[in-house]
């Protein structure tokens, strides 16, 4: 018999004070309701069904590539509403049986392991319903499992419990398995008066009653259970999400001087022997190279970086490429679309926009370079920049291998500047440049002996009043 897997996002998240449906708020640069996706997926279930709002075009965007069949629940009329919503469309168990495991929207770092160990006692037990529950600390509003000796008989929700049953630990996670016979028992669920919502777990006290088997089981840690209802909870897993993160590229031999300080979101991955300084953020699905060096305050993001590589202080990458033992930064902004090769060094203050930059050159002062296409082993002086842009469009740069650009030089695109040329400091550079070339367009220099004489009496000179 096949698993299905439903995970329940409907909800209004009114706790979340947000005009953003809870579940697309983002742990790490990736939204709630993917990394519950993914915990599913992780099962390999034939069919996984979300439950969404009539409003949630911002969820079937997020899961634009996956394998997915949304139900739409027309009000968010509570839990059990949303489960007989979904059970509409899981077409397998129209006709035959089956194991349906329903997931929260809102419970993001489950891992799927526990998921799985759900499944398996489930099975095992022969139960028809089966809750994954946990133990929790401190203050909270999770259903508590009320239980007649060692059997469950039912979940009774924060807000309905008595002052005695809010002193019982163990409270159910939003994580059910259950067999397809249970889905039935929906219709039998009431209205809650307190909030006009039907409850799912209502569903385990009329499972008891009847006289299926019915199981809590307590699997997972409060920490991959915990339920995202509000903002502090959303930092709390950010916070969770990032050691997990961090000490896993510990095991893999990534250095963090402050690992307290730096954000590494799930899909990045850190070559061994690289470290990684106060403050560094590497965002989406960065790639990071061996036997690198990250300085403080520097952001990563969706780029790709080969090894040895050292990015010095404050630096932004996005979007690009840096290749083999290449120097970016300090203050470097490296925008989409930039390649940096192997040893080519980028300076302070330098900005770079969709352009190639070859083997060992450098650009290192005060530049910007854009839609720019520069070969092997130039040298750009401090202060050059490529003028892409008249106002219109944009055009492109070419700079070949082995040039030599002065400082002070604007490349006044589209130009091409070839092979070997050499540029003098201080030029406008309008037209194409022939290889082994030197183009200078400055006015050459005048001096004029004595100008200065007679303005004053030489003291104070450039005092003002
Ligand atoms: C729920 C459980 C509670 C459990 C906790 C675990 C119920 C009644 N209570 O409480 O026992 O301890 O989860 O985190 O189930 N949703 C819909 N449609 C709706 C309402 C909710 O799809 O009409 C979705 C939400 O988007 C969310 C999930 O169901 O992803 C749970 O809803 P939520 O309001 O967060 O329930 P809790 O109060 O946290
Ligand atoms: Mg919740």
């Amino acid at each position: 018999m096949g698993l299905y897997t439903v995970i329940l996002a409907a909800g209004l998240g009114t706790r979340m004070k947000s005009s953003t449906s809870k579940v697309l708020h983002t742990i790490n640069g990736k939204p709630i309701i993917s990394y519950v996706f993914e915990a599913a997926r992780a099962l390999k279930p034939l069919q996984i069904v979300v439950v969404i709002g009539p409003e949630s075009n911002g969820i079937q965007e997020a899961l634009r590539d996956e394998r997915v069949t949304f139900a739409v629940q027309k009000e968010p009329k509570g839990t059990a509403d949303a489960l007989r919503t979904a059970s509409r469309k899981l077409v397998g168990l129209k006709t035959g049986k089956g194991t349906v495991l329903i997931l929260s929207g809102d419970t993001p770092l489950v891992n799927p392991l526990t998921l799985q160990q759900l499944v398996t006692v489930h099975k095992r037990k022969r139960e028809s319903l089966s809750v994954l529950s946990f133990i929790a600390g401190g203050d909270h509003a999770y259903g508590r499992i009320v239980r007649d000796g060692d059997n469950l008989t039912s979940i009774v929700e924060d807000k309905d419990a008595t002052e005695e049953q809010k002193t019982i630990s163990e409270v159910n996670s939003g994580i059910y398995a259950m067999e397809s016979s249970i889905l039935a028992l929906l219709r039998e669920v009431n209205m809650n008066r307190q909030k006009g919502e039907y409850y799912l777990t209502d569903i385990v006290g009329i499972a008891a009653r009847r006289g299926y088997r019915v199981g809590s089981h307590v699997l997972g840690y409060e920490t991959e259970l915990t339920g995202i209802n509000t903002r502090r909870e959303l930092c709390m897993a950010g916070l969770y999400l990032r050691d997990r993160i961090v000490s896993k590229w510990f095991d893999k031999g990534v250095s963090f001087i402050d690992p307290e300080s730096v954000m590494i979101d799930p899909d990045a991955t850190i070559g061994m022997d690289t470290v990684i300084y106060p403050n560094v953020f590497i965002e989406g699905k960065s790639m990071i190279g061996s036997n690198c060096k990250i300085y403080p305050n520097t952001r990563v993001i969706d780029s790709t970086i080969g090894d040895n590589v050292i990015i010095k202080d404050s630096s932004v990458i996005e979007s690009s490429n840096i290749q083999d033992r290449a120097e970016v930064g300090p203050f470097a902004h490296l925008r989409p679309g930039s390649i940096i090769g192997v040893s080519a060094k980028i300076g302070n203050f330098v900005e770079i926009k969709k352009s190639v930059i070859g083997n060992g050159t450098k650009a290192s002062h005060l530049s910007y370079l854009g839609d720019a296409e520069i070969g092997d082993h130039v040298n750009i002086g401090a202060g050059t920049i490529t003028c892409n842009y008249d106002g219109l469009n944009k055009y492109k740069t070419v700079i070949e291998e082995g040039v030599f650009v002065g400082s002070d030089t604007q490349l006044v695109a589209p130009v091409k500047v070839g092979k070997g040329a050499y540029i003098g400091a201080g030029s406008t550079i309008t037209k194409d440049v022939p290889p082994m070339a030197l183009a200078v367009s400055r006015t050459s220099q005048k001096n004029i002996e004595k100008w200065a004489e007679g303005k004053s009496d030489g003291k104070d000179k450039h005092k003002t009043k």
